[in-house]
């Protein structure tokens, strides 16, 4: 559903974000001195999130995509799988998970077992925001820019109904 813009209630500034990004960096930055990275953005809500990062860390790296969808099968179990794979061989790199938004955990409880089967060096996750009272599957971030409580967001690259990807800001949506 598109939303007009009385619907939204400002929540972070592109400033904001940026200092969020730039504090990820330098601690990414740090962690993997002398080595290389193999970013893999999870499509599509860490678009502007990867493209920004990326940018930021001073580190040879390599960047990759993956596309995974969530449903509810006929038996009522919520099923991952994946649209799009990576094409980057991962066996023995350090690998890092770049997600715009963790909710109920799903998706990056899924990703990072298919990923842990191709043995890589090292395997993290980064996240820009994290809803830990949303949470379904046991799991936790290694980097996080802010925690936040149980509101929907949209903006720079979170979407509602696909619409609101572009937005510089990040907003809640007003119910
Ligand atoms: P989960 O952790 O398996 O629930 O999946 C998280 C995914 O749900 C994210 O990658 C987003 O695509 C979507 N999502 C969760 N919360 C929000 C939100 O507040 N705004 C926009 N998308 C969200
Ligand atoms: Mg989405």
């Amino acid at each position: 559903m598109a939303q007009n813009k009385e619907h939204l209630i400002p929540y972070l500034t592109k400033e904001e974000i940026e200092d969020l990004v730039a504090g990820l960096a330098e601690e990414i930055e740090s962690d993997y001195q002398g080595k290389e990275l193999i970013l893999i953005c999870v499509l599509k809500g860490s678009i502007l999130f990867i493209s920004d990062l990326m940018r930021k860390i001073n580190l040879s790296q390599k960047v990759d995509f993956v596309s995974l969808k969530t449903f509810v099968n006929d038996e009522g179990n919520t099923i991952t799988s994946i649209v799009k794979d990576i094409t980057t061989q991962i066996t023995g790199k350090h690998v890092l998970i770049i997600e715009e938004i963790i909710d109920a955990g799903r998706k990056l409880s899924f990703l990072k077992n298919r990923l842990l089967a191709s043995a890589p060096a090292s395997l993290k996750v980064v996240t820009l925001l994290d809803k830990p009272a949303r949470r379904v599957i046991n799991i936790k971030p290694d980097y996080v820019g802010k925690t936040i409580e149980d509101r929907y967001v949209v903006g720079y690259g979170l979407d509602d109904g696909e619409i609101g990807r572009n937005y510089g800001d990040i907003f809640f949506l007003k119910n």
